[in-house]
Order: structure tokens, then sequence, then C-alpha cells
């Protein structure tokens, strides 16, 4: 597989990136062109949600036609707790939206097989006709859904270990101490079969994990390099997350 640049915009902050990333789904799918849309959760999605939820209560998009396919969700934790992804993507867009809950898939963390759920996942994206436009965060260790760092590039959803520094990142949501060990996961090779990636970054905390995805070796070290096997990666950073950058992509961007 070559080696592709991503496109890199560098914004001046986390609105700035939520609404260039609204209006860039929204385009898409008014145009027909995404029909299936991959889902991402964490603190980076929920002003792009909001500006989706904003888009459709003023009439301006629907949802309406969309089949959409989360990245993830925790082994163990039931839909209906408010630390699961289940429940998040129901606060954050599935309520809020005319997108059918019915075509709006999020692997089952609670299934008896889990292997048989992983299998059944990515049967139910190939039947969709693969994912169009797949939104990404990225972890501050470089993963991306829950493909942690050694996370084999050929990789299909699947049961994963979350490390300690992912599970130390999200036990905000967990109250009671009792973060998940494992997660189910869309692959890497799941992921870099959408059509078109859009990867959304804020913060100094994810400066690191930028510029190894973008400058370093593509490596399982840093599973979003992985990104670079893809010709069609749009990657919208505001600038902390920006800052580590310093090679010729983002010095044309900031003289622009
Ligand atoms: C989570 C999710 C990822 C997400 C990342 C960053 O654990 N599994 O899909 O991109 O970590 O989350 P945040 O946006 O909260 O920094």
């Amino acid at each position: 597989m070559s080696e592709h640049q991503p496109l890199l915009e560098i914004v001046a902050d986390a609105g700035a990136a939520a609404s260039r990333a609204a209006e860039i789904i929204a385009a898409r799918v008014v145009s027909g062109r995404v029909k299936v849309l991959g889902l991402a959760t964490g603190g980076t999605m929920v002003p792009l949600y909001a500006n989706l939820v904003a888009a459709v209560r003023a009439r301006r998009l629907s949802l309406g036609g969309l089949t959409s396919f989360n990245l993830d969700e925790y082994v163990g934790v039931a839909p209906r707790l408010p630390a699961s992804f289940h429940a998040y993507m129901r606060q954050h867009l599935l309520g809020e939206t005319d997108l059918d809950p019915a075509r709006a898939h999020i692997p089952d963390g609670m299934a008896p097989d889990l292997a048989a759920e992983a299998s059944r996942y990515e049967m139910a994206i190939a039947r969709a006709g693969g994912i169009d436009l797949q939104v990404l965060g990225i972890g501050s260790n470089g993963h991306i859904g829950f493909n942690e760092p050694g996370s084999d590039f050929g990789s299909r959803t699947r049961v994963v270990g979350l490390s300690e520094a992912t599970r130390r990142a999200n036990a905000a949501e967990f109250p009671d101490g009792a973060v998940p060990e494992q997660a189910l996961t869309m692959g890497i090779a799941t992921i870099i079969e959408a059509r078109e990636i859009l990867l959304l970054a804020i913060g100094a905390k994810k400066a690191g994990a930028i510029a190894a995805a973008i400058e370093g070796p593509i490596s399982p070290d840093c599973p979003a390099s992985a990104l670079r096997l893809h010709a069609q990666v749009r990657i919208i950073c505001d600038k902390a997350a920006a800052s580590k950058l310093d090679g010729p992509q983002a010095d044309i961007r900031r003289r622009a």
C-alpha cells in the first residue's frame, strides 16, 4: 500500500473544528455522497454533534436517510448505563435528530458471544455497502476507535484490552471507579476501508499523537499512522493539537 498525505486543516479552536466538521458532513449527506456514516464518541465529538443537531432542527439537514455504525463500545457496560457509548449516542445525537435508531448500529458489548457479535457487526457493515465517511477522534496514545498501540493494521472488529492510559483518560465516566478492561471495536482494517475519513483532534494533550500520526513512522506503535495508507483522509486540528507538527504541511497551513 502506498503512503498518502492527509489533508490537514488547522483551525483556531474546538468550536471552529466542530463547525467545520459538521459543515463537511452535512454537505456530503445533503449531496447524497454519504449514506453510511461511521460515528465516534468522546468529548471531541460533543460540539460536532451539537452542530449537527442544530442543523437538523433548523431543517438545513436531515439524517433520516442515513445508516450509521459506531466505532466501539465497552464490554459489560449495559446500554442503559450513562457511561455506555449507547447512552452517549442517545444523548448527543440519536435522541435529538431524525437518524433512525433502527439503522444506528453500535456494537453490543453485552453480547454473550463477543466474537460472534464482532463478526455480525462486520457483516452488517458489508451488507450496508461499506462506510462512506468515517468520523474519528484520537486517543492521546494515538489510538483510533479502541485500537490501542500495537494493534495490527489488518485487524477487524474484535474484543480488545484497554490500556492503562485509556482507562485513566476515560475514568471520569465511571464514578464508581469500575472502568472496563475490555471493549469491542472496529479494527484498523475496518476503519481504513471507509471511503473517506475525517479525524478531529482538539487540545494540547493530542499534540504528540497528531505529530506521530502525521510525521512519525507508519507503525502499529501509533495506530492513527495507519491513516496514511488511505488516500482520502482529512484531519481537522485546533492550534494546540497541531502544536508539535513541524513538517511542511504544518508550515504551509500556518502561512496560509
Ligand atoms: C475514546 C474513544 C475514541 C476517542 C478517544 C478520544 O476512548 N474510544 O474513539 O476518539 O477515546 O476521546 P476524547 O475525544 O474524549 O479525547
